[in-house]
């Protein structure tokens, strides 16, 4: 047996200070597949403290990661928020790569490592700096909110950021009675429905929210009477108008943790659903899946690489770091 083979082995130990983690995920993951992620999650669980690392997890990491390593579990408002508090000497972001980079420029003294380089972003491709700056040129005077899920490049472009969670509270915030919400069309359309001002808009998408269709809505309800229906507002307004409520990943979790409704169905990424279940035994998920490749980048076994090399490390460069940082910060002062 090799000394990783050996490290990683399903030992008393590992059963033992995994137990607490296996009480929550055990409707999740037969025991047996248990035993081959238990020693991952120790290892993590060990390897951080000793590093005085802390991670972050968004709401769409797998049960696994959610509930067996995360420090910090929310939507993107709240790991930025939670990366620009951190006193740890290492961020591990649990997400996608613009998550790692508003980690890092709100943390330029500290490492930000993501998992895996590759987890990208279908709204982050969709726009560049040059188009903003373009944008800029033919909207003279017009504000920028810029949508979270995009490069630091084209944060550094920006007037003000925005995430899921506060874009009708930015948009409002504006003194501007036109304001350019970039890059997903999307949740600048509902956005428009909740402001008197005029939301013009870019035409990026979610490549996962935009397969949901009102079909599914309505064969959701057919099906599962009495399903309380909640939706991201990344999803085309024809799904949003067959919801009972939209919000970020953030907000759903709260909507469903306040009411409590016997059942549901979450027109968004299916690990959230996976997630809600493990902590709601109570509650019953109808679980649609759209799985977002990207997210879906990040394993425990390349959590464990990436902590053990410190690597790989999402390095931004000074100046685009703090013309993407002011952005970033004027969202979370007026959120
Ligand atoms: P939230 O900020 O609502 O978590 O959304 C991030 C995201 O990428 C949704 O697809
Ligand atoms: Fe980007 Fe959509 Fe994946 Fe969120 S779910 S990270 S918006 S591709």
């Amino acid at each position: 047996m090799s000394n990783i083979s050996q490290e990683l082995a399903y030992t008393d130990e590992v059963a033992k200070a995994t137990a607490p983690i296996y009480d929550i995920l055990k409707d999740q993951y037969a025991l047996s597949y248990w035993e081959t992620i238990a020693p991952y999650i120790h290892e993590i669980n060990k390897l951080k403290r000793e590093k005085n690392a802390v991670i972050l997890a968004h709401n769409y990491m797998t049960p696994d990661i959610f509930h067996g390593i995360a420090d910090i579990v929310g939507d993107s408002l709240a790991l930025a928020r939670s990366a620009a508090k951190s006193d740890a000497d290492i961020i591990v972001q649990c997400g996608v790569h613009f998550m790692a980079e508003t980690s890092k420029a709100l943390c330029m003294d500290k490492k930000v490592i993501i998992p895996d380089m590759k987890a990208g972003c279908s709204l982050a491709e969709s726009i560049t700096a040059k188009d903003v700056r373009l944008l800029r040129e033919k909207y003279p005077g017009v504000p920028i909110i810029t949508y979270v899920n995009t490069s630091a490049e084209v944060k550094a472009e920006s007037d003000i950021c925005c995430t899921s969670g506060n874009a009708v509270k930015i948009v409002n915030s504006m003194e501007s009675d036109t304001v350019l919400m970039i890059p997903d069309k999307y949740l600048a359309q509902y956005t428009q429905g909740h402001t008197d001002k005029k939301v013009l808009t870019w035409e990026g998408s979610c490549e996962v929210h935009e397969r949901f269709t009102p079909e599914d809505i309505l064969k959701f309800r057919a099906k599962y009477e009495g399903v309380v229906v909640l939706a991201h507002p990344e999803c085309p307004p024809e799904v949003l108008a067959e919801a009972d409520y939209t919000g970020s990943t953030q907000d759903m979790i709260n909507y469903v943790e306040g009411e409590k409704p016997d059942r549901v169905v979450l027109i968004t990424e299916c690990s959230m659903s996976d997630n809600i279940a493990a902590a709601h035994p109570e509650m019953e998920l109808v679980r649609p899946c759209q799985m977002c490749p990207h997210m879906k980048r990040i394993t425990l076994p390349k959590i464990l690489e990436a902590l053990k090399n410190e690597s790989p490390e999402v390095i931004l460069d000074p100046e685009i770091a703090e013309a993407s940082r002011i952005p970033i910060q004027k969202m979370l002062d007026a959120s």
